[in-house]
């Protein structure tokens, strides 16, 4: 088929079907797919989406893996929830799993005692946001990372951020936790990386990170500085510390996306962020000269696993009455993961 015959195709079902399908599609993914998507969204408002929407019967999420767990937790138990391709995992929410939180957990509990909530970035599996669930903490997103570590805070003496360090690292930092004063926890040794006195640690980091953003790094930033002055230097909250603080701003996809937007004709900007993402804000603003910060861009080769071959092959199977690719969280899951999601979503 050529592209114009699956686009064709995919339009033709989507009339079909009306509001029995649903296709919600992260920032990240490719034009092929956005083209398509009901609702277009930075993790937050796709869940707050997924909340919201009971009618649908079938949800064909266009993201990752973990997003469609979420959006199948918060969804009906009528509602089917589908994700294109498998493929289409986070290699940061795999960076977490079960043993290796009961393990850390077990450790904090001797070290702290009773003084410690965990929070989890949504990029997570739904089993570690049950944990979170179980042990009274709730799920963030990189838009309300700062209330909800400032809600945890209400609720406790000390935070476990996981799975993302660099995002726990620049929400504590941005709210006046002294650097000292977090410590990293790596869950493959299963101890501490610590120079000084756990007693003062206010925020675990749990060793992960995105494969994405770590590629944003300071030298980028210093050839931006150097070669074009004028330029502006925007990035995601999953880049280090070091590279936020020197950029100008830091914010979710939808954050980065309002920004640009805002930002007056002729404004120049870098963009530490996912590669489609960059691509589709250059083309949305001729007016305005804008790179990706590192200039070699940077895909993220799981999002781009949802393409439209594979869009099409699962809308073609709902016509044929064949639910492929079914994302389904097992109940007794479910249920404490969604203690976390609600927490967060009615802060
Ligand atoms: P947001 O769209 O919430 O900023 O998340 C970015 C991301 O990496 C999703 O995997
Ligand atoms: Fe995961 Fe990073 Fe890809 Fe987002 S960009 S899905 S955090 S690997």
């Amino acid at each position: 088929l050529t592209i114009e015959e699956m686009q064709m195709r995919v339009t033709a079902i989507k009339e079909r079907l009306g509001n029995a399908l649903y296709i919600p599609g992260h920032h990240y993914q490719k034009d092929e797919v956005i083209q398509f998507a009901d609702s277009t969204g930075d993790s937050l408002q796709l869940a707050q989406v997924s909340a919201k929407n009971q009618e649908a019967k079938y949800i064909v999420f266009c993201g990752v893996h973990f997003m469609a767990e979420t959006a199948d937790i918060l969804t009906n138990d009528e509602q089917i929830v589908i994700l294109p391709d498998m493929r289409a995992g986070c290699s940061m929410a795999d960076m977490a799993n079960m043993n290796q939180t009961e393990k850390c957990w077990e450790v904090l509990m001797d070290t702290f005692g009773d003084t410690i909530i965990p929070l989890t970035y949504v990029n997570s599996t739904a089993e570690i946001k049950a944990f979170v669930g179980k042990n009274g903490g709730a799920t963030v997103t990189s838009s309300n990372a700062t209330d909800m570590v400032k809600w945890a805070f209400t609720q406790k003496e000390r935070i476990l951020f996981l799975p993302d360090q660099h995002l726990g690292r620049n929400t504590a930092y941005s709210l006046g936790v002294p650097l000292e004063h977090m410590a990293v926890w790596n869950p493959i040794q299963g101890c501490f990386e610590h120079d000084g006195d756990l007693e003062d640690v206010k925020v675990i980091l749990w060793k992960g990170h995105c494969s994405v953003h770590e590629n944003f790094t300071v030298h980028n930033i210093k050839e931006v500085r150097e070669t074009r002055p004028n330029m502006r230097i925007i990035v995601h909250p999953e880049c280090s510390r070091e590279v936020v603080a020197l950029s100008d701003d830091a914010g979710s996809t939808k954050y980065i996306i309002d920004t640009i937007n805002s930002a007056p004709p002729g404004s120049k900007w870098a963009i530490g962020t996912e590669m489609n993402l960059v691509k589709r804000i250059i083309n949305q603003h001729p007016d305005k000269e804008i790179i990706s910060l590192n200039q070699s861009m940077c895909p993220c080769l799981t999002m781009n696993r949802i393409d439209l071959p594979h869009l099409l092959w699962t809308l073609e199977n709902i016509e044929n009455g064949k639910i492929v690719n079914q994302i389904k969280v097992d109940n007794g899951i479910a249920v404490d993961a969604l203690l976390a999601l609600e927490r967060m979503l009615h802060h």
